[in-house]
């Protein structure tokens, strides 16, 4: 499998934090230390800052994201927001099928697979998250999990329009914890994960589709795990807040 036919791409995840005035800081100290990367640079932020982030970015070569969608176009979903909305506002990318949307907003895999379908629908670029719980890890199917996650969620999706899907594998129990998995382990599943691209799909898909790792990486254990084969990318919580920690990553990323 080819490193060289996949693009690396690394996000932010911003999660529930930054005001208006917080957000534009950030991104102006982000936007100078990130311009020539050789990969690509999303930051996915709260619905609030969508506005600003993407006057803030424009002309650059940060590209924004949202961090959910609801499945419906329009209709009596008090608090979601719909894919073309997102699409309307000019955001190109959405997370979808984070383990916090899992965990504590009641995200199953069809639900997951539904946004997936709305999000491609609408013309946006959609980072798939999957992984499994700590106790899944220790009970020895990972690999079940995720390729459960991944089939359920891939579920319609077509060949052509797996070229706007990234996919994320996170084990949930290195997600904030400081703990992250080891190199060989996010390369090991990553690398299932492609295998199941495969089957799906074909080889050619399968070396094609980009594939994160997410879970404490920052900036200094960024460039072990990229350098892994099948790790192409990161997507980063807590390290995307700070500028020069996620630049590092992007920097990383780019050799
Ligand atoms: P942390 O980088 O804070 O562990 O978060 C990872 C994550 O959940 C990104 O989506």
């Amino acid at each position: 499998m080819n490193k060289n036919l996949r693009k690396a791409v690394i996000a932010g995840n911003w999660k529930m934090n930054k005001t208006r005035p917080e957000a534009k800081a950030l991104i102006q100290e982000l936007l100078p230390l990130v311009k020539d990367a050789d990969c690509g640079v999303v930051i996915c932020v709260p619905y609030t800052n969508l506005e600003t982030a993407l006057a803030a970015t424009a002309g650059t070569n940060i590209a924004v994201g949202a961090e959910n969608c609801h499945w419906a176009e329009s209709g009596a979903f008090t608090g979601e927001i719909s894919a073309p909305m997102l699409k309307e506002l000019g955001v190109e990318y959405v997370v979808i099928g984070h383990s916090e949307r899992r965990q504590y907003f009641g995200e199953t895999d069809v639900t997951v697979q539904k946004r997936v379908r709305a999000a491609l629908d609408a013309g946006l670029t959609v980072i798939l998250c999957i992984g499994e719980l700590l106790e899944q890890r220790e009970a020895g199917i990972t690999e079940e999990i995720v390729g459960m996650q991944t089939k359920a969620a891939l579920g319609g999706v077509s060949r052509e329009e797996l070229g706007r899907i990234i996919l994320a594998y996170e084990p949930v129990w290195a997600i904030g914890t400081g703990k992250t998995a080891t190199a060989a382990q996010a390369n090991e599943v990553n690398h299932y994960i492609r295998t199941v691209v495969e089957k799906l799909y074909d080889k050619e898909a399968a070396d094609g589709v980009t594939i994160q790792y997410g879970g404490s990486m920052n900036a200094k254990n960024a460039e072990e795990l990229l350098d892994q084969p099948d790790v192409d990318g990161g997507l980063i919580g807590g390290a995307s807040l700070k500028a020069p920690d996620f630049a590092a990553i992007v920097k990383a990323a780019s050799r």
